[in-house]
C-alpha cells in the first residue's frame, strides 16, 4: 500500500497486544522447550522486504560506507537481517513523476497483438527505479528469492485507460474494451519484463500481476476479483512456459487483508485455476491474519507495515504498532498459527518527508544518513530460517512462544518470543546437534550473541531477557559444519 494519509485512519486496524501478567520470578527456574523434528509442518520460502515506489534509489543515492552498511543491515545473514526474498514493483506508469515507477511500455501500440514478448517498443533503462540495484546487491549477499508484483498493467490494456484509478482488465470476465482483449499482451509484457532482469543477471522467481486490487487508488492500481484474475491466470502460465520460465511462480493477488485473500483463494480454486498458483498472497492491512487459509497452494504476506505510528524505533515501549517486539509477535503469528511460507515487509527504506515520517519502513535513510528501527531486528531474530527450511514441532515453557525449523543444510533454528516482563532461562532439548548459538534482542541488543552452555544430554540453555527475543542455531558437528 502506497496511502496517502487520508487513507490511513480507515486503512490500518489497530492491534492488540495482550500484555503480559506481572512478571514472577523466573530467573532462576529453567523454561524447557522440546524440539519434535518428525512434527513437519509448511515449508518456509523466506523473509522480504520492498524498495517500490523508487524508494530503493535512497540505497542508491548513499555514499559509501554507508550503501554498504544499510545493505549489510538488510541483507547480511551474519551481521544484519538476513533478508532473503526482495520484492520489486513492476512499474505502469509512462513517467516517474513523484515516486511512480515507470514502465518498460511508455508508448502502447493501438493492438493487442503487436505486444508480443520481443516487441521493439519496450523501453528497458536499466534502473527499474532503483529496484536492480537493490536486487543486483542483495544477490551478492545469496538473495534466490525475487518476487516482480505488477500493481496495474499499463494503462492501454484496462477499461479505464489508465495505470491509476482503479480499472480492469481488458479481456477477463466482464471487461470488454474496444481495442480488444489484452490479456496475452500482458502476459507478454511480463515476460519481457523478466527477461530484462535475466539480461541483468537478476532470475526473477516470483510473479505477480495484481496489488490491492479490492482498493482502486489515486496511484497505479488495477481492479479485480480472484474469478477475473483466474482468467489471467490461465493465459499466464502458459505463456510463461512457453517462454521456458516454468520455474516462475504465480503470487495471487495481494489482497487489502486476510478475508478477501481467503475469498480470492475460494474463487481461484472454484475457476479451477488453484495448481497453477505458487501462493495465495495476503496483505494485512484491513484484516488481520488470523486461522489458516482454505487452499493448497502456499500461502505469503506480502505486504505489510504500520502506517500511522510515528517514526519509532523502539524494541518494547508500550505494545504499540511500531515497536520491533509487536513486529516480533505479528511474523511469529503468521509463520506458526497461520501456515505462512513467506512474510514480507513494506519498505525496506524511505525518508523523512514522505507520509509525515511514519512507521512504513525499517530504516529511515534521510539524505546520508540513516536510522535502524526495532522492527529490522524483529525480523533478523529470523535470518537463522534459511529459505527451504520445514518448520517442526516446537513446545514448552511458561509465557514462552517458541517456534523451530529444519534447515536445508541440516541445522536446526529455534526461535523464541519471551512474553514475559522478566528474564527467563530457556533450556532446548534437541540432542545430537553439539554446536549450538544463539543470538537475543531486547531494548539494548540487537541479535547479540548469546552464552549457551550445552549440557551432557544435549540440552542447550541460553537467557533470553524480558519481553525479548532469542534465536538459537543448532549444528551437527562439533566443529560447527552444518552436517
Ligand atoms: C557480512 O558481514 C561480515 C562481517 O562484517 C562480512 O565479513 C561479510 O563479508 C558480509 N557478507 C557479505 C556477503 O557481504
Ligand atoms: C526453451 O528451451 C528450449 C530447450 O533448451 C529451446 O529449444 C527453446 O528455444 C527455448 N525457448 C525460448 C523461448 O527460449
Ligand atoms: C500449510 O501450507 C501447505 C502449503 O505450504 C499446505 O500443503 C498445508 O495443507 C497447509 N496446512 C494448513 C493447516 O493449512
Ligand atoms: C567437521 O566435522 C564433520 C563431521 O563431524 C566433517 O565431515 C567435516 O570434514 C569437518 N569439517 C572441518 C572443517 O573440520
Amino acid at each position: 500500500m502506497r496511502v496517502t494519509l487520508s487513507h490511513v485512519a480507515a486503512l490500518v486496524a489497530t492491534p492488540l497486544l495482550t500484555s503480559a501478567a506481572p512478571p514472577l520470578e523466573v530467573r532462576q527456574s529453567q523454561q524447557k522447550v522440546t524440539i519434535d523434528l518428525t512434527k513437519k509442518y509448511q515449508t518456509i520460502d523466506g523473509f522480504g522486504i520492498s524498495g517500490a515506489f523508487q524508494r530503493a534509489n535512497l540505497i542508491v543515492n548513499l555514499q559509501q560506507p554507508k550503501q554498504r552498511e544499510v545493505l549489510d543491515l538488510l541483507f547480511n545473514t551474519t551481521t544484519g537481517a538476513g533478508f532473503s526474498i526482495v520484492r520489486n514493483g513492476i512499474g505502469s506508469t509512462p513517467n516517474s513523476n513523484k515516486d511512480y515507477m515507470n514502465t518498460i511500455l511508455p508508448k502502447c501500440p493501438s493492438t493487442p497483438a503487436e505486444v508480443t514478448i520481443d516487441y521493439s517498443g519496450y523501453v528497458w533503462d536499466g534502473k527499474d527505479s532503483g529496484q536492480l540495484f537493490l536486487s543486483q546487491r542483495a544477490q551478492e549477499y545469496g538473495v534466490k528469492t525475487f518476487y516482480a508484483n505488477a500493481w496495474s498493467a499499463p494503462g492501454c490494456m484496462k477499461t479505464n485507460n489508465q495505470d491509476t484509478n482503479g480499472g480492469q482488465l481488458c479481456g477477463v470476465s466482464g471487461a470488454t474494451c474496444r481495442s480488444g482483449d489484452w490479456k496475452q499482451a500482458y502476459a507478454n509484457y511480463l515476460v519481457a519484463y523478466i527477461n530484462f532482469y535475466a539480461s541483468a543477471g537478476v532470475r526473477v522467481t516470483h510473479l505477480g500481476f495484481l496489488n490491492e486490487p479490492d482498493m482502486s487508488t489515486s496511484y497505479a492500481s488495477m481492479q479485480s476479483s480472484g474469478t477475473q484474475a483466474a482468467d489471467f491466470i490461465k493465459v499466464l502460465r502458459p505463456t510463461l512456459d512457453r517462454a521456458n520460465l516454468t520455474s516462475v511462480g504465480i503470487n495471487c493477488c495481494e489482497a487489502t487483508g486476510w478475508s478477501i485473500a481467503s475469498q480470492h483463494a475460494q474463487q481461484i480454486a472454484s475457476a479451477g485455476a488453484e495448481s497453477l498458483v505458487y501462493a495465495i498472497s495476503s496483505h494485512e492491512y484491513t484484516s488481520r491474519i488470523s486461522g489458516t487459509m482454505r487452499t493448497n497452494a502456499r500461502v505469503w504476506q506480502t505486504e505489510y507495515s504500520d502506517l500511522n505510528g510515528g517514526w519509532s524505533t523502539a524494541w518494547y515501549s508500550n505494545g504499540g504498532s511500531g515497536d520491533g517486539f509487536t513486529w516480533a509477535n505479528t511474523v511469529f503469528n503468521g509463520v506458526v498459527n497461520s501456515n505462512l511460507s513467506a512474510y514480507i515487509f513494506w519498505e525496506a527504506v524511505q525518508d523523512r518527508a514522505t507520509n509525515n515520517n511514519n512507521n512504513e519502513k525499517l530504516i529511515l535513510v534521510d539524505g546520508q544518513t540513516y536510522t535502524v528501527s526495532k522492527r529490522l531486528w524483529a525480523f533478523a531474530q529470523f535470518r537463522v530460517v534459511r529459505p527451504g527450511a520445514t518448520r517442526v514441532g516446537a513446545s514448552g515453557g511458561s509465557n514462552l512462544k517458541s517456534a523451530a525449523f529444519a534447515n536445508t543444510d541440516g541445522s536446526v533454528a529455534v526461535v523464541i518470543i519471551n512474553s514475559a516482563t522478566g528474564a527467563q532461562n530457556i533450556a532446548v532439548a534437541l540432542p545430537g546437534y553439539p554446536s549450538v548459538q544463539a543470538w537475543y534482542t531486547d531494548n539494548t541488543h540487537d541479535m547479540s550473541a548469546a552464552t549457551v552452555t550445552v549440557g551432557s544430554d544435549g540440552t542447550a540453555a541460553a537467557s533470553v531477557p524480558g519481553r525479548g527475543m532469542i534465536s538459537f542455531l543448532f549444528k551437527k558437528s562439533a566443529n560447527g559444519t552444518a552436517v
